[in-house]
């Protein structure tokens, strides 16, 4: 009596999967604006997600190269404006952002495509 019930709704905070994001930080990928990409995910990365520099992730021509961990996903040409919505989509919403994945690593499926991406 006369205490008050909180409520507590846990469902309303999504919780983020633990990852980590490599962002190459060598020659090719230096020259294309990785280390602004790094700057930006290392900015707005949500708790729980680790994002580090890496050294040549093999993939020189088509940086800036992102690699994301355990998920196993390859990005490439991250671009500065493109964070946020690796940020919202991927690293909170669990959905890897389509039109940034590396189609080597990746290739595009039929199944999955979506001519508006
Ligand atoms: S320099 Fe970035 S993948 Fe090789």
């Amino acid at each position: 009596m006369g205490e008050r019930a909180v409520a507590s709704d846990s469902s309303s905070y999504p919780t983020v999967k633990r990852r980590c994001v490599s962002v190459c930080q060598n020659r090719s990928c230096l020259r294309s604006g990785s280390e602004d990409v790094l700057a930006s995910l290392q900015q707005q990365a949500p708790d729980g997600v680790f994002v580090q520099a890496s050294s040549c992730l093999g993939q020189c021509g088509s940086g800036p190269m992102v690699q994301v961990n355990p998920d196993n996903v390859w990005y490439c040409r991250v671009r500065v404006k493109d964070v946020p919505k690796l940020v919202e989509e991927h690293l909170i919403g669990d959905r890897p952002v389509r039109n940034l994945l590396h189609p080597r690593f990746h290739p595009p499926s039929p199944a999955y495509y979506d001519p508006t991406a």
